[in-house]
């Protein structure tokens, strides 16, 4: 699939995939066809071997507001049980290059939701997080509850999740949900930079480094601990560790092949 319609696809630099959530008379609300669109260019971009990191972004008005609501609100039970619809936002989770979320304006709901698969998020000064589904009768679908809670912690999540609390851009740095404020006009500019500088790096070690840091996400401490020295130890069988190693003894840059 090439012929987007909810999103735009662009190569802003050397090794970087962008891509830009494009319904501007929604908020850039996630309907399923956008959602399926995301999914389909970040597996593009990952089985891409000229690609080594993407960005994800939104516009200035808003990463995203949230599930699409009107495509939602007349479904029963059964037939979003049967939708897929949580399911095949999870594949975005199992891009294997790192994903950096470029976040301005809201960042709401689903919005906040699919930043947070991500791996990396950058925010604008305008950006804003929450989970208000509470306002709708319903609760987070697509890890709310889990990933906020485990990044920014139990009571500030319970305030956001239970009480549509929402959170500025230094509130998240605060909490540690982003990683840098930028002002609005640098955010592209900066998330395309930061994946440039990581898709110059040695490509397996990068791989396995994000599925290393996610790791922690889902599994006690020994047994995470278990996994990163298995890949440590499997980096050693890579040409790219022999040249990191060797050109750092004759003091030259490492030339990668991603093997
Ligand atoms: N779904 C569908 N349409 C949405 C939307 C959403 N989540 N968010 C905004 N829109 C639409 C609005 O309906 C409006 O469309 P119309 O012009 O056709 O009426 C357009 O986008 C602009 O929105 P507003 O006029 O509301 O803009 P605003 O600046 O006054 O308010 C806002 C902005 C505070 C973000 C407000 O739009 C809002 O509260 N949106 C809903 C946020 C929300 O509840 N998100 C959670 C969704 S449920 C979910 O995500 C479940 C999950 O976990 C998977």
């Amino acid at each position: 699939m090439t012929d987007y319609h909810d999103i735009l696809v662009e190569r802003p630099a050397p090794g970087v995939g962008l891509i830009r959530l494009h319904r501007p008379d929604a908020l850039n609300a996630l309907s399923r066809r956008l959602m399926a669109e995301v999914v389909d260019a970040a597996q593009a971009f990952d089985a891409d071997p000229d690609i080594g990191a993407l960005v994800l972004t939104g516009s200035e008005r808003a990463f995203a507001a949230g599930a699409d609501i009107k495509e939602m609100a007349a479904a029963g039970a059964v037939e979003m049980l049967n939708s897929g619809m949580i399911e095949s936002w999870a594949r975005l989770s199992r891009v294997k290059k790192p994903i950096i979320a470029a976040v301005a304006g809201h960042c709401l709901g689903g919005g906040n939701e699919l930043a947070m698969m991500c791996d990396i998020l950058i925010a604008a000064e305008t950006a804003k997080f929450g989970q208000p589904e509470i306002n709708i009768g319903v609760i987070p679908g697509a890890g709310g509850t889990q990933r906020l809670t485990r990044i920014v912690g139990k009571s500030l999540a319970m305030e956001m999740i239970l009480n549509d609390r929402r959170i500025n851009a230094q509130e998240a740095l605060a909490a540690g949900l982003v990683s840098r404020v930028v002002a609005p006009e640098r955010l592209v500019d900066e998330a395309v930079e930061l994946a440039q500088q990581i898709a110059a790096r040695a490509p397996v070690a990068v791989q396995l480094a994000k599925a290393a840091v996610n790791k922690a996400y889902e599994t006690s401490l020994s047994e995470g601990l278990e996994y990163e020295k298995t890949l440590f130890y499997f980096l050693f069988g890579t040409e790219d560790q022999k040249e990191g190693m060797q050109a750092f003894a004759e003091k030259r840059a490492a030339v990668w092949q991603g093997r």
